[in-house]
């Protein structure tokens, strides 16, 4: 994608999934890269990585421990990445957590750090580098959320919330940014084959899963191609995959549709084990 050769971007959660992907696929295409997460380890393999896949010796590629939660990391990240890049074109909020569980079996601290991280992760990392990309007067901000992010499904009201939250805040920063030449992508992903989704899998309710399972797996490289490809063409909403754009028409032109086919599965699953406790 010739869009970002030369240009620098700093990813959050670049250690892993769907963030990595699109770090290794960034330094292919010849940018300049920044990425962050918590765990020093995970960035440097990454890192590697990204070293191995770059187009050309000179790119400059970084990595950074940041917690999102934290808007003074945020803000350190931020200078770190200006100095070491010499500057920032695009930024991805894309660092999240998820943990499935029903309302009432899901601990306070749970909803409360699904919103610290996915949902102020995101508004950290964006305020961050809002007056960089102001005062240069061009930019693209891409925020990951999910398609838990314009759905509910059963089992995941702590993240869902959090996804919705990212996306209301993204729709008021698009028009904000229109007076400084700043444009805003919004990616709602599907399952996707990463270490969160192999983690989540683990403690799902089986009602999530069996309602889940309607939807197909995509890989990180798919997904990271398609939001890299969104912010290029200065797409606003990014659905990878034909049943995650599907689903996205149906929930905005027959809503109930796509709750008939939700409520649709689980009720199987329910005729399927209703004679078990
Ligand atoms: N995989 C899916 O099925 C799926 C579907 C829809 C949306 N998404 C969204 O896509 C994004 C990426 O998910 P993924 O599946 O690629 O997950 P992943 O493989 O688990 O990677 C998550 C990344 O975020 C980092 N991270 C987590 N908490 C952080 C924090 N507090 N501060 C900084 N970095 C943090 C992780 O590193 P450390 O833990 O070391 O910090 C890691 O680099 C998330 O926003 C997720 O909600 C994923």
């Amino acid at each position: 994608m010739d869009f970002f050769r030369g240009k620098a971007v700093y990813i959050t959660g670049g250690s892993s999934g769907i963030g990595f992907a699109a770090a290794r696929l960034l330094a292919g295409f010849g940018a300049h890269v920044a990425i962050s997460a918590r765990g020093k380890e995970r960035l440097e393999v990454a890192l590697q990585e990204m070293k191995r896949a770059a187009r050309a010796p000179h790119q400059k590629l970084l990595a950074i421990a940041c917690d999102v939660s934290d808007p003074k990391e945020c803000a350190r990240a931020t200078q770190e990445t200006l100095a070491g890049l010499g500057g920032c074109d695009v930024v991805v909020a894309n660092a999240g957590v998820t943990h499935p569980s029903r309302v009432l079996e899901t601990p306070d601290e749970v909803y409360e750090r699904m919103m610290r991280i996915n949902y102020f992760g995101t508004v950290h990392t964006v305020r961050a580098f809002l007056p960089h990309l102001f005062a240069q007067r061009r930019g693209r901000i891409g925020i990951v959320s999910s398609m838990l992010g314009f759905m509910g499904i059963y089992g995941y009201s702590a993240y869902a919330a959090s996804k919705f939250a990212q996306v209301g805040f993204a729709e008021c920063l698009r028009q904000e940014c229109l007076d400084h030449g700043v444009g805003i992508t919004l990616l709602y992903p599907p399952d996707t084959d990463t270490p969160q989704l192999a983690e989540e899998n683990k403690i799902k309710p089986p009602e999530t899963k069996a309602i889940a399972g309607e939807v197909k797996t995509m890989s990180p490289e798919d997904v990271a191609g398609e939001l890299l490809a969104g912010i290029a063409s200065g797409a606003l909403n990014v659905v990878p995959g034909g049943m995650g754009k599907l689903t996205y028409l149906a929930k905005r032109v027959a809503p109930g549709l796509v709750n008939w086919v939700t409520d649709g599965a689980l009720k199987k699953y329910r005729r399927a084990h209703a004679d078990r406790p």
